[in-house]
């Protein structure tokens, strides 16, 4: 899963994220103050996908890419992880501040997103999806 993550691409190779893994184990508590959901801890593994924007790749007009870095190496990690039947969420609605206290993280690391990596308790469900008329538009 992390070579997964570490092969991803980014922006001018820039690599302007940082994976952090979490043992879960006596740490519930403290993972509980960045997101309060029992299957968050109740995985062996939470990982913590950080963007770097001082090392981020910068276009003309401002816009820093280290969040796109950061997101794409991440989601190569999740489908590594759903390739090794393991499950797993995005989670973006944690607490910033918890996550940097909790994890001590250095003024330079954005936490972007967290996922708990552990076999599944239930089964997979199909997706729910719009149409792919709904979603593609063709430029004329
Ligand atoms: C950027 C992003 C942020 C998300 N944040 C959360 C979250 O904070 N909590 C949560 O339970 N699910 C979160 N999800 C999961 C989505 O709700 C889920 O992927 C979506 O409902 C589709 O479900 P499915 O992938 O199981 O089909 C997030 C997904 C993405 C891509």
């Amino acid at each position: 899963m992390l070579e997964a993550a570490i092969l991803a691409p980014t922006a001018a190779n820039r690599q302007a994220f940082r994976l952090i893994v979490i043992e879960t184990k006596k740490r519930e508590s403290d993972l509980k103050r960045i997101y309060p959901r029992d299957w968050f801890t109740q995985a062996p593994l939470v990982i913590c996908a950080c963007a770097v924007p001082a090392e981020g790749w910068t276009r003309k007009d401002g816009k820093n890419y280290s969040e796109v870095d950061a997101t794409i190496a991440f989601d190569h990690l999740i489908l590594a992880a759903r390739n090794l039947g393991l499950g797993t969420c995005w989670i973006a609605a944690f607490d910033p501040a918890a996550a940097r206290e909790v994890l001590h993280l250095p003024a330079d690391l954005e936490p972007v997103a967290f996922t708990p990596i552990g076999y599944p308790a239930d089964a997979w469900k199909p997706k729910k999806r719009r149409p792919a008329a709904e979603l593609v538009q063709y430029f004329k």
